[in-house]
């Protein structure tokens, strides 16, 4: 990326454990700020359903890297401005979002081939548009030189809870006990592995949902961006 493009493009990476409203709180900042968002989650989150439909074991980095040439991922979005997720020309958006597919994607987005296979693709978007892109090293390893870092907190009691009321309104409630272990698997995997751990860029400013309502949370991230962007 030269120095032209990065002045024209603005780039905003919101890292972040799952639950922590990252999803949503981008989005809705993306829309105020006339800015493209990127889930990253959901890209891992395709990678992963391919995978899975794939039979392999999901424990098997060797296994996994060798589907990845399968793995053909585009990106849309809908009039209503949300992410669509195409798997070699299937829309899978909704199939991407089960508790089935956030294991194996937190599985599988551990191995440094995965990352790597998927790394490019991130930095593009960035490179072609002012992005809001959220995930877990966008502003360590995707755009180290975004324009804003905000890492976004919450209690795993508090996220796991959102999730379980998310999944309820879905249709797809899960027993309590289960997601809030899962939640705690998934940060501890997300954490601590080798290759692009879940941790706060040293310039990113830190922001802790536990307290906040959506709005409250809304206000003081679009707070930052402009504070840092000047706009
Ligand atoms: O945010 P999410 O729950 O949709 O992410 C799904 C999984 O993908 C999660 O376990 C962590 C992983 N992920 C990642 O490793 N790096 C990213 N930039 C985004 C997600």
């Amino acid at each position: 990326m030269d120095n032209k493009d990065r002045k024209k493009n603005i780039s905003v990476a919101v890292d972040g454990p799952s639950g922590s409203g990252k999803s949503t709180l981008s989005r809705a900042a993306a829309k105020e700020l006339s800015l493209v968002y990127v889930d990253t989650g959901a890209i891992y989150r395709t990678t992963a359903l391919h995978i899975l439909r794939q039979g392999a074991d999901p424990r098997d980095a060797a296994a996994a890297a060798a589907l990845l040439p399968e793995v053909g991922i585009t990106l849309s979005y809908d009039a209503a401005g949300m992410q669509r997720m195409c798997l070699n020309g299937e829309d899978v958006t909704e199939l991407i979002r089960t508790q089935e597919v956030s294991m194996v994607a937190s599985a599988v987005s551990a191995y440094p081939v995965v990352r790597a296979f998927l790394l490019e693709m991130q930095r593009e978007l960035a490179r072609r548009h002012s992005v809001i892109m959220d995930g877990r090293d966008i502003g360590t390893v995707v755009l180290p030189g975004a324009d804003v870092k905000i890492f976004l907190t919450a209690g795993s009691e508090i996220r796991a809870r959102r999730r379980w009321l998310e999944l309820r309104e879905r249709g797809t409630p899960r027993d309590w006990e289960q997601l809030l272990q899962e939640t705690r698997e998934r940060d501890e995997k997300d954490a601590n592995r080798a290759e692009s751990p879940l941790r706060p860029a040293a310039d990113s400013v830190l922001l802790d949902t536990s307290e906040l309502d959506f709005s409250q949370s809304l206000e003081r991230i679009i707070e930052i961006i402009r504070e840092r962007t000047g706009s």
